[in-house]
């Protein structure tokens, strides 16, 4: 949920800023805003309504000079997205401009605070509340922007990243993170911030990553100064190296990185899988089960939390740990279960699922377990993050960057995770026989090449979506592994295209959606052949003696099915358990090519934004 940048050296600030607010674009576009101090000391603030594009054009005619600046993406919770909520926010002065991720818990009590002192409010936003606080902490107890902005941040329950600038100053930036992802990167005489590595790899490697509650002055020629709001002592700097290339965070040729992240699956599977499944051996070695695994073995129930994508992970985990595993498991969306008051033992093992690793609702959920005495083990993508941090054990997807807003490789990546968390489990547990688990390790080696075989059918997949570009609805139908599989589908669908779509257990479709079937409505039917393929070949008749129009995915050489479909895409054979991993990859294509069918904005799309850090 928006995306701060900032910039302090001897280049011109602006370039920097904008390109670094486009590569964060995907964490919200409903306005952009950009504050420079230009070498006089003049403070200007420019920003729209609208995406970055727009505020490039705004600026066309403005004085966009300065070596110091800080810029802003929006995706709005607090206020309408327009101009005058966007930020950069000015305090009453015009002295200070603040940029802010996050949400000020406490901002209306704060509020009535400065008004009762005497200032006034522009927008509707929370942050403004903030850049008040810190000119009235400056004015009231006659402190530096510094010391102001450490003052005010006790006074602030919430999550904030924020970055901060003032008029006759251009050699200061300030920053504190508590909640919200910052990273800030040090080049040669020169620093950044960013809301995660895309807008500084251009220029460094070298980064530090603050904790909670730091705050840091950054100060043209001296050395970088961090401290914490718990206690004032200086805090020593910890350098780290990004490991992300700029290869990884652009489209590589790709019309859209939803595209690229689709067909960069094979790709990300096999890093997910590197060092971990062992071909020749046949074994999978991961060492946040292997050196935990008395808690695996003891475990009286696994919980699965997430949200969104993650969460439909965390779903296809639920057949994976109780099929290979035989541990029984709840898998329960983040929201719910943080406000459930649900029973946790302290031989539970919870699993959190998350891309970003910064969704609100799944941290929320973890330190309510965590509080609890569950073992936390986190399934997450970005290295280092809060959920990471939050985690006693666990596995990174090593998905690499994914910018799209429609989660595709993450996905794919979470369930590898999960499958190779199940079978480590599995094997120590000895719920699987020898012989089964090889041949399921033999399979996950081949998944790479199989979904490489789906991608070449993506011209077919192509010319099948211009077929259903009418409809207003979808029906995804699955069973078993694969019911997951539909309710993604729908998700995506519904994401990109903005039509309305439901994933559904095949067989409960008898229990109400099948009144809605009729000549126009379109039902996705994901039906590889397994123990439940003449069930859902019941299914599939039933929709068609209702003259709904199917489009199945179906295994290779399938006869039956292929004669009811109005048109099929066939996957490669493969071991039940890893099937979701193949037939999710014809669903997300065709939401994107029906999403571009319909001219929509697929890696952008409406009202979403990247990372959901409020909740
Ligand atoms: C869907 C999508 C979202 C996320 C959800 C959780 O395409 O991207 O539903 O899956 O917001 O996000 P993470 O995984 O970052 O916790």
């Amino acid at each position: 949920m928006c995306g701060i940048v900032g910039y302090l050296g001897t280049k011109d600030a602006f370039p920097i800023l904008i390109k670094g607010l486009h590569r964060l674009e995907y964490r919200g576009y409903d306005s952009a805003g950009v504050a420079l101090v230009d070498n006089n000391g003049n403070l200007n603030v420019y920003k729209t309504k609208g995406k970055v594009a727009n505020l490039e054009n705004y600026c066309k005619d403005k004085d966009i000079s300065g070596c110091v600046g800080i810029a802003h993406t929006r995706w709005a919770t607090h206020g309408e997205p327009s101009d005058v909520n966007a930020h950069p926010h000015f305090s009453q002065s015009k002295n200070i401009a603040l940029i802010h991720n996050g949400i000020i818990e406490n901002y209306l009590t704060l509020k009535k605070f400065l008004i009762s002192k005497g200032y006034e409010f522009r927008s509707e936003t929370d942050t403004e509340v903030l850049v008040q606080l810190i000119e009235f902490m400056m004015k009231e107890h006659k402190l530096s922007l510094y010391d102001a902005v450490y003052q005010a941040l006790t006074q602030v329950v919430g999550a904030y990243a924020i970055g901060v600038i003032e008029k006759g100053n251009p050699d200061l930036l300030i920053t504190a993170r508590t909640s919200s992802p910052l990273i800030v990167g040090l080049g040669e005489g020169e620093y950044f911030l960013g809301s995660d590595a895309s807008p500084i790899v251009e220029y460094t490697k070298n980064v530090i990553y603050p904790e909670d509650r730091q705050v840091i002055k950054i100060e043209r020629g001296k050395e970088i100064e961090i401290r914490s709001l718990d206690n004032e002592d200086l805090i020593k700097p910890e350098v780290k190296e990004i490991e992300l290339s700029l290869d990884d965070i652009e489209k590589g040729g790709f019309p859209h990185f939803m595209l690229k992240e689709i067909f960069e699956q094979p790709k990300s599977l096999a890093l997910c899988m590197n060092g971990r499944v062992q071909k020749e051996q046949k074994e999978i070695i991961l060492s946040g089960v292997r050196d935990h695994i008395e808690k695996f073995a003891k475990a009286r129930r696994i919980l699965i939390t997430a949200c969104g994508t993650s969460w439909h992970a965390g779903l296809i985990g639920k057949y994976l740990f109780e099929t290979l595993c035989r541990i029984p498991v709840e898998v329960e969306v983040a929201s719910e279960f943080r406000y459930r008051n649900p029973v946790i033992f302290s031989d539970d093992i919870l699993i959190a699922i998350s891309q970003s690793g910064e969704t609100a609702d799944t941290l929320a959920a973890m330190e309510l377990a965590k509080a609890q005495g569950a073992f936390i083990y986190g399934v997450c993508n970005v290295v280092g993050s809060s959920v990471a941090r939050l985690t006693d054990s666990g596995t990174y997807t090593h998905a690499g960057p994914e910018i799209g807003v429609a989660s595709t490789k993450a996905f794919t990546t979470q369930v590898c995770v999960l499958t190779m968390t199940a079978l480590a489990v599995a094997k120590e547990l000895k719920t699987i026989s020898e012989e089964e688990y090889k041949r399921i390790v033999t399979e996950l080696c081949h998944i790479e090449e199989k979904i490489g075989k789906i991608l070449e059918k993506t011209s077919e997949i192509e010319s099948m979506s211009k077929i259903f570009t009418y409809a207003r609805n979808f029906l995804y139908l699955g069973r078993g592994f694969n019911y997951p599989v539909a309710m993604e589908g729908a998700l995506k669908l519904k994401e990109i295209s903005y039509i309305h779509a439901e994933g559904y257990p095949a067989a409960e479709m008898k229990h109400g959606p099948i009144a809605l079937i009729d000549e126009e409505m379109p039902i996705i039917v994901v039906a590889p052949r397994y123990a439940l393929y003449n069930k859902i070949l019941s299914n599939v008749q039933e929709v068609k003696a209702r003259k709904g129009r199917i489009i199945a995915i179906v295994t290779e050489g399938d006869t039956e099915i292929k004669k009811q479909a109005d048109c099929v895409i066939e996957i490669p054979e493969t071991e039940e358990c890893l099937s979701p991993l193949l037939t999710v990859i014809p669903l997300q294509l065709l939401s994107y090519y029906i999403a571009i069918a319909k001219g929509k904005d697929v890696d952008q799309p409406r009202n979403l934004a990247k990372s959901v850090t409020v909740e």
